[in-house]
């Protein structure tokens, strides 16, 4: 699907990376960067910054998911993987393309909208705790977009509206000064594998305290693995393996073969949660075995990773420095 295609895809450093992000995110960023023509991946840092205030925090969330793709085999000849804050470009086309994007745009975004909503909800006022970053946040996020060219956006649900935005101020942008400067992006919706619950049964994720860290240790991994709540079912009796959290993680790391087997024995009776979570334990523990020796052997070295980053950043700049330029020479007769 992505074959000759620019593809670009953001991922915010917000929390330390789970087995619902590597199922829902990264794996397909891994794949889908591997089909295409030209990939940029990016850690979006500046986009972190409107809910984030301690920069320890934002460094370390920002190296671990970069360790995270790295120990994953992402293929860094190939894709242009960066961070961000390091293309000085995303500056400059930010503010240039405030001067093209109308207020009633980023009034109809959902993001600020449900925290609007929220706050209405809670009895305050509608702005309450609402900062320019994140009313802005369409803007920014299409300064990446069209910085670089991007044909495709592979993004769930709740990114769409953003990629139509980023699309509506490249539209305005090319009426205005009557040329085709920016490229017009398109979103494509990845299909939505059921999310990946937690150990409570909701969905995994960093808000709650049902995630497991992909590269969690053997011993928490085993001890988190074994916290999953089920039902009372005894062994012997039938289950829904489409309702058990342990079907739902195990059929993303066991074989095919070994999937099918644990839905028949849960569907037959006679699988136990303890013995189906011992599986759990095993395949997941075997699958993640060697990335994690080169996650944290890569978070011991951050200067590896940051040299990887930054020679990224390089890599994008060339693409962007000619789009800044373009946008200049339209905007103020000049090059950046
Ligand atoms: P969180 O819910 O932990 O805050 P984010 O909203 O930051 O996670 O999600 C980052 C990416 O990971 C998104 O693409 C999202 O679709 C994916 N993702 C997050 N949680 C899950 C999950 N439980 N199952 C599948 N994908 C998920
Ligand atoms: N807003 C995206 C998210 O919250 C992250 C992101 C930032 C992004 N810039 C992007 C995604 C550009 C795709 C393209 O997940």
């Amino acid at each position: 699907m992505f074959e000759k295609k620019t593809v670009l895809t953001g991922i915010k450093p917000t929390g330390t990376p789970h087995l619902g992000n590597l199922v829902g995110a990264i794996k397909p960023v891994i794949e889908m960067s591997n089909e295409a023509e030209k990939s940029y991946i990016f850690i979006a840092d500046l986009h972190a910054l409107n809910a984030v205030r301690d920069s320890a925090l934002i460094k370390k969330w920002t190296n671990e998911v970069a360790a995270t793709f790295l120990a994953l085999g992402l293929d860094t000849k190939k894709a242009v993987f960066f961070r961000q804050s390091d293309v000085q470009e995303i500056y400059k086309l930010t503010v240039m393309l405030t001067n093209v994007t109308s207020k009633g745009l980023m009034n109809r975004s959902h993001a600020y909208k449900a925290v609007a909503a929220q706050n209405i909800e809670n009895g305050n006022a509608a702005d309450s705790g609402i900062n320019m970053g994140l009313y802005t946040y369409p803007i920014l996020m299409a300064a990446d977009i069209l910085l670089y060219d991007t044909d495709v956006v592979p993004v769930g649900q709740d990114q769409k509206q953003h990629v139509e935005m980023a699309r509506d101020i490249a539209g305005s942008f090319n009426h205005i000064y009557n040329k085709e400067v920016l490229v017009v992006p398109e979103p494509v919706i990845q299909k939505v594998a059921s999310a990946i619950p937690g150990l409570d049964g909701r969905k995994m994720s960093k808000s709650y305290e049902n995630h497991i860290p992909i590269f969690a240790e053997t011993k928490k991994l085993k001890k988190s693995i074994m916290r999953i709540v089920t039902d009372s079912k005894r062994p012997e009796e039938p289950k829904n393996p489409d309702e058990s959290t342990i079907y739902q993680l195990y059929q993303h790391f066991a074989s095919k073969d070994e999937a099918d087997t644990m839905r028949k024995e849960f569907t037959d009776g006679g699988l136990g949660y303890g013995d189906a979570k011992k599986m759990l334990f095993e395949t997941i523990e075997l699958s993640i075995k060697e990335p994690r020796e080169r996650y944290y052997d890569l978070l011991e070295h951050p200067d590896k990773i940051n040299e990887v980053l930054q020679s990224g950043a390089e890599r994008a700049r060339k693409t962007a420095a000619q789009t800044v330029n373009k946008v200049f020479e339209a905007m103020l007769g000049k090059v950046a």
